[in-house]
């Protein structure tokens, strides 16, 4: 009994022998019977064989659960990360794909010019299904300038991510990270540069991973890892309505925006104007909104769309929704955050506020770019995004008064 069950084990060994070289030389498509291999090997490195062959092995599932955010730019991203960032069990990271494009626009004209969309797109879910297993380490790729010994200052928003900011990664850190202060207002001063090996450390020891991106174009782009076996991959798709979008971009990103600003300042429409950004966007959002609530077989139960009017109105219950459909509970910090975050508090420090901050009343900015955009821009939005603001429920508007009067909600 006991000796052919060692037979077997010598078997599986074998096996995992021949599959060893097929993870090495082509790691994206590994499936089959060894598929927690992986997992096992990325947590124990140097001791591999001994731990796939030891009778005392037992496959580890960590993390189990791998949440993607998915949106564009201004869509309320950061509220909503820190939904799944204040959680203790989640390992968060805030856009990793930044560097990625940054490495490929920054590479020489040569390979720009042969660089088409689906060889980004390849690299950024090269990167994700990399970061869904813990290997932090192969952000060293992308990350300018190149990491020494693991060791990196470059990490794009590192103090958007609770775990980068805490033990074991950040032992400074310890005692700022369980206040109420903002990880954004200390880590950076108290934490140093970034180890990689701590942080690929820290993943392994949290039971979920959630990652958020405004770089995928659309949800049929993420196919090949709803479908890989190694994860189970939850997307949550945040969307927002298209000119909330644009007067927040006009805003926050006003070198970018300057013609835009000439026009709502004018009332006049500049030659200039680039009409291409928010064109692109709204249609990414309708088509891969199309694509969930078609419930595909590659998708089903893995979709949920967002948004974050809904959410800003009534982040409670939207957040345990959430949480809901994630499979996991919703933490008493979680919820903590929810409530010092999402009524005005005049007594929060002004420092607080800047560009990327969270903390506002979430109730009243979710419309106030009704406010902050002048008709004329508002209607050429509208016919630009017609069928997006159709789809996700959202009311246009058809006079100046119309726009303005907030006692109707659109
Ligand atoms: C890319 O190039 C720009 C302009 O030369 C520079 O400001 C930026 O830091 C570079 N980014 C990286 C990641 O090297
Ligand atoms: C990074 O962390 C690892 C794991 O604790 C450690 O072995 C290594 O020495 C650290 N690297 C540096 C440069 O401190
Ligand atoms: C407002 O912010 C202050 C400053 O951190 C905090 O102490 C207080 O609890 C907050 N008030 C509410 C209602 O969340
Ligand atoms: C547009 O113009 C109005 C009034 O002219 C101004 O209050 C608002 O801040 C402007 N919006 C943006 C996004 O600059
Ligand atoms: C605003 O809209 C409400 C509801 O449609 C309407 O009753 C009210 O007269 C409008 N106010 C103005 C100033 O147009």
């Amino acid at each position: 009994m006991e000796c052919s069950w060692k037979t077997v084990l010598l078997l599986v060994c074998a096996s995992l022998g021949v599959q060893y070289t097929a993870i090495q030389t082509l790691r994206d498509s590994l499936s089959g019977p060894c598929q927690r291999a992986y997992r096992c090997r990325s947590r124990y490195h140097k001791y591999r064989w001994a731990a796939l062959c030891d009778e005392s092995w037992i496959p580890i599932e960590l993390p189990q659960k791998h949440i993607l955010l998915f949106t564009t730019t201004r869509s309320g991203s950061s509220f909503t990360g820190q939904l799944l960032n204040q959680h203790p069990g989640v390992f968060y990271v805030f856009e990793p794909l930044y560097h990625v494009q940054q490495a490929f626009t920054n590479s020489s004209s040569r390979l720009r010019r042969t660089l088409d969309r689906r060889a980004l797109l390849g690299a950024y879910r090269d990167l994700l299904l990399n970061l869904y297993t813990c290997d932090l380490h192969f952000m060293e790729n992308y990350i300018r300038p190149e990491p020494h010994e693991h060791i990196t200052s470059s990490f794009f928003r590192r103090s958007s991510s609770h775990a980068l900011c805490s033990p074991p990664v950040c032992l400074e850190g310890g005692a700022a990270a369980i206040s109420d202060l903002p990880d954004e207002i200390w880590c950076p001063k108290k934490c140093g540069a970034l180890n990689l090996t701590l942080a690929s450390m820290s993943c392994n020891s949290k039971g979920h991973i959630a990652i958020k991106t405004v770089r995928i174009p659309e949800v049929g782009d993420l196919r090949t890892l709803t479908e890989d076996p190694r994860l189970d991959l939850k997307i949550i798709h945040l969307v927002r309505d298209p000119r909330a979008i644009l007067a927040s971009r006009i805003t926050a990103f006003s070198d970018q925006f300057r013609a835009w600003k000439i026009w709502n300042a004018t009332g006049r429409q500049p030659r200039y104007v680039e009409l291409s950004q928010i064109t692109s966007t709204c249609k990414d959002m309708v088509a891969s909104a199309r694509t969930g609530l078609q419930r595909p077989a590659w998708l089903r139960g893995r979709y949920m769309l967002v948004r974050y009017e809904d959410l800003a109105l009534n982040p409670n219950v939207r957040a345990t929704e959430i949480y809901s459909f994630l499979g996991l509970e919703m933490e008493e910090r979680v919820r903590m955050w929810i409530v010092k975050n999402t009524k005005s508090n005049v007594s929060a420090p002004s420092e607080w506020n800047y560009k990327y901050s969270t903390t506002r009343d979430s109730r009243a900015t979710a419309e106030s770019w009704r406010l902050r955009l002048s008709f004329d821009i508002v209607r050429t939005i509208q016919d630009l995004c017609s069928d997006t603001l159709a789809l996700l429920g959202y009311k246009q508007v058809h006079s100046a008064a119309e726009l303005r009067n907030m006692s109707q909600s659109l």
